[in-house]
């Protein structure tokens, strides 16, 4: 394989003027996560610890093999979107180790409104049980939650993506083998009692957890009957009584280490299809990508340099080289594992994406995984573009990439806009994971040609009315679209709108994929049939 000689002056003022720019960028990432992970209001909390319960966090490092990584998934969810409530949506999702089975952690945060589930808490239970069918991820849910936010409603009560499929791949997801285990820490009520229930196996914590249909107050109303918690849903009923739970806990800790161990009593976690290699780190450090990026969006990246200081040993056998150039395509090892990469280094022309389906149809031949380094506008445009056919051959690339069923990544590392964001793998193609950097932006198009497009349609309006419309009239009408493309392109707004899985420091990029690419080699493949292209 070739190794990409870097061009790259780490000593020029272009360089050092991106990375400062991009140390900003990530000033703030880690502003917000450090936010992120605090929780509820202090008062909240404390009623919490007070309670000798332990802070969910606290509960998810307990139940982790000491000293093992977390890979923490949407924790920007919601963000901004709830009031005073921090980002992360009042659930924690994520991968780690237990008893050195990978497994995906759900933990209701009771410290933030009761733990419960808003439109983007659901949607966020969701996507991280989605991500461990697709895995075979044993779920453990350690829950603590007052079920529906009542005036959630619309977003968590009707439809399917919502709650309810909460409930749903917890049984389709025990049927298919995929193990499902739970601990009642806290609030168990309402729909969301069948949480737990619906689980293989449950640990309930003494004193402190408690399965209801319908609490107190409600069964008062109801029926008259006056009842306490305890009899009502507590963990010696259940245990002793109506047999709800399997196993009873003295506290959060003894009920993470009964939970610990019911991971040990699992079969064992399935070798990879095709091992890897021994991982090599690149040639080139990860953080000057900080310096290469451009801080002038409208320059374009030389993504050669960005992949040579990502993939194994800097090595990239670049696939049609010469052909196509508006797109890179090769095949190179990430964590020691193979990868087909597929960057944009310009707008897709038809060359390009005829060049991406023969790519990615070898990928699929060879069961590659996939990933999709988007940094594009769009598809050309043009009287030329469209007479050269770049409606089908475009076509043709979302139909080979749509079509594959080898593992796919998203990952935004610079624009990815229009039909690109389409093309390039985005959310609605169903990657394994679509991550984005802090300076990735993905829109319908631009700001400033969103703007240009909209003032001309109006201009078009206004004339055929024969009404003036002034500089400053147009100007002002422009910015506010400026506004919201910006502000809606922003990573951040696709991290709460959990459109990605999480924004990444392009340095931590590497390890994190390579976790996932172990994920996914895990897996059986399956195998890929094409659609019809059109030629
Ligand atoms: N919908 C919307 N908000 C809710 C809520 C619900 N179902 N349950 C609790 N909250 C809010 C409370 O209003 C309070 O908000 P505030 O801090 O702005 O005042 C906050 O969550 C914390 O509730 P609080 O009762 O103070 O905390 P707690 O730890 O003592 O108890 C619960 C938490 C969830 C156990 C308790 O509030 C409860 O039983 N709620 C009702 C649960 C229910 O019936 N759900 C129906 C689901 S269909």
């Amino acid at each position: 394989m070739s190794v990409i000689t870097s061009a790259v002056s780490t000593a020029s003022d272009e360089f050092k003027r991106n990375a400062a720019e991009f140390q900003t960028l990530l000033d703030d990432l880690r502003r917000r996560r450090r936010l992120a992970r605090v929780g509820g209001e202090p008062a909240a909390r404390k009623r919490h610890t007070d309670a000798g319960k332990l802070l969910p966090r606290d509960r998810v490092a307990a139940l982790l093999d000491p000293g093992s990584p977390f890979l923490e998934l949407a924790e920007f969810a919601g963000d901004e979107m709830y009031g005073s409530n921090p980002p992360g949506a009042g659930i924690i999702t994520g991968i780690g180790r237990v008893s050195g089975r990978v497994c995906m952690i759900v933990a209701n945060d009771a410290t933030v409104k009761g733990g419960t589930y808003y439109t983007l808490t659901a949607k966020k239970h969701v996507r991280a049980q989605q991500i461990a069918w697709q895995h075979r991820l044993p779920g453990l849910t350690l829950v603590d939650s007052g079920g529906a936010n009542l005036p959630e409603m619309a977003g968590i009560f009707p439809d399917s993506g919502q709650y309810g499929s909460v409930l749903h791949q917890l049984v389709r997801q025990s049927a298919d083998g995929v193990p499902q285990l739970s601990v009642v820490h806290g609030a168990c009520t309402a729909g969301g009692a069948y949480t737990p229930v619906l689980t293989d196996q449950t640990v309930i914590v003494k004193g402190q957890g408690y399965i209801h249909l319908g609490g107190p107050e409600i069964v008062q109303a109801a029926t008259g009957e006056v009842v306490d918690r305890e009899s009502l849903g507590g963990a010696e009923m259940h245990t002793y009584r109506s047999g709800v739970t399997d196993y009873i806990a003295n506290d959060d800790r003894h009920a993470l280490g009964i939970l610990r161990q019911l991971v040990t009593d699992l079969p064992a976690r399935p070798d990879p299809f095709s091992p890897p290699e021994t991982p090599v780190p690149p040639r080139y450090d990860p953080r000057e990508i900080y310096g290469i990026l451009n801080s002038d969006t409208r320059v374009q990246t030389n993504t050669r340099e960005i992949i040579a200081r990502l993939v194994d040993d800097s090595r990239f056998e670049e696939f049609k080289r010469n052909f196509g150039e508006t797109l890179l395509c090769g095949f190179a090892h990430w964590g020691g594992h193979p990868v087909g990469i597929v960057a944009n280094q310009g707008v897709l022309m038809s060359d390009s994406s005829i060049k991406a389906v023969q790519f990615i149809d070898l990928c699929c031949k060879r069961n590659i995984p996939l990933i999709f380094m988007a940094d594009v506008t769009g598809y050309m445009v043009g009287r030329e573009a469209e007479v050269g056919g770049i409606a089908k051959n475009g076509a043709k690339m979302v139909q080979a990439m749509s079509a594959a069923n080898v593992p796919k990544y998203n990952l935004v590392i610079g624009s990815s806009y229009g039909a690109g964001y389409m093309g390039m793998c985005g959310r609605p193609f169903e990657p394994h994971f679509s991550f984005g950097w802090p300076n990735g932006r993905a829109a319908l198009m631009g700001p400033e040609q969103a703007a240009t497009t909209l003032s001309i349609v109006q201009r078009r309006k206004r004339e055929r009315l024969g009404q003036e419309w002034s500089e400053a009239e147009e100007e002002a009408f422009r910015q506010p679209i400026r506004d919201q493309f910006s502000s809606f392109s922003n990573m951040r707004n696709f991290a709460a709108n959990l459109w990605i899985d999480s924004i990444l420091d392009p340095a931590e990029t590497r390890m994190v994929m390579s976790l996932v690419l172990d994920l996914a080699a895990r897996v059986p493949p399956v195998p890929t049939s094409f659609p019809i292209l059109r030629m």
